[in-house]
């Protein structure tokens, strides 16, 4: 067996790399031997502490500041990785944010926002990708692939949550814009597919598991008895990034403890 990085000479961009899962996965990718674009909204110093992680385990990583949600900061941010790595060959499309309310107190604000970095973030994020990728095209030393896009959901693409309507929709929205890029970009061999992870463990869902109470209560929903970790979704990035998963195609791997196998039933129903 060669002992060659299952993503050596690949360059990866992940957004929201700065922290919780995005920081996970740009940690595991440049393990695994990619060079990494670590995306950062506003605060540089989570991001470089991620890019100087990336380089003390011998890997090559840049901090790029960009509001995902902003046209001009994501060909700017593109522009950037590109100068500096040569191409991208995968996109890890991981920026999210929540903004909870009920429905009936949602103002248009929360709902856009959300809306703006979760699904056209993502979007953004795929365009640019892709026309590197066919810029490019295949490089066989590389990877069988053109490129690689992976959507970061949830399993709020399938469970309907209350008072999350803004988020909800937005991962709901974000499997078929996967499925549809899939089908679309196959042909091109270019390989989208998402990861929608359960709970895990990360500032978004702090007060969901930050008291012994509370991580009892999120248990209830998770069939495995464990709070999932940001490094779960970490190795999952890795295998669906690199050529193991080179047949995988349109599909979302839903990393979550069987969260989505509806518990409530397990003696219920
Ligand atoms: C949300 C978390 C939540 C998890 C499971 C994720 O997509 O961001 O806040 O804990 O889904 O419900």
């Amino acid at each position: 067996m060669s002992d060659r990085k299952p993503l050596a000479g690949q360059k990866a961009l992940v957004t929201g790399g700065s922290s919780g899962i995005g920081e996970a996965v740009a940690l595991a990718l440049g393990a695994a031997g990619a060079d990494v674009a670590v995306n950062y909204l506003s605060d540089e110093h989570p991001a470089l502490n991620v890019v100087d992680r990336i380089r003390a385990r011998g890997g090559s990583a840049i901090a790029c500041k960009a509001d995902i949600s902003s046209e001009a900061e994501v060909a700017g941010m593109f522009e950037h990785a590109i100068d500096t790595f040569g191409t991208i060959n995968i996109l890890v499309a991981n920026a999210g944010i929540q903004i909870d309310a009920g429905l009936t107190d949602m103002t248009l604000e929360q709902w856009n926002r959300v809306l703006a970095v979760n699904l056209t973030g993502q979007f953004l994020c795929a365009r640019a990708a892709t026309r590197e990728f066919l810029r490019r095209g295949v490089v066989p030393e590389i990877s069988r692939a053109a490129g690689n896009i992976i959507c970061m959901s949830s399993v709020h693409q399938v469970i309907p949550w209350a008072g999350h309507a803004n988020y909800a929709a937005s991962k709901g929205g974000i499997k078929l814009l996967m499925e549809t890029m899939a089908q679309e970009l196959a042909p091109r061999r270019i390989r989208v597919n998402a990861i929608a992870p359960g709970a895990i463990r990360t500032p978004i869902n702090e007060p969901a598991w930050n008291t012994p109470q509370a991580l009892e209560r999120l248990l209830t929903l998770v069939p495995y008895g464990r709070i999932g970790e940001p490094d779960d979704i970490g190795r999952a990035a890795v295998w669906l990034a690199s050529d193991e998963s080179d047949y995988v195609v349109g599909t979302t791997l839903f990393v979550d403890g069987g969260m989505t196998l509806y518990p409530g039933f397990a003696a219920n129903g």
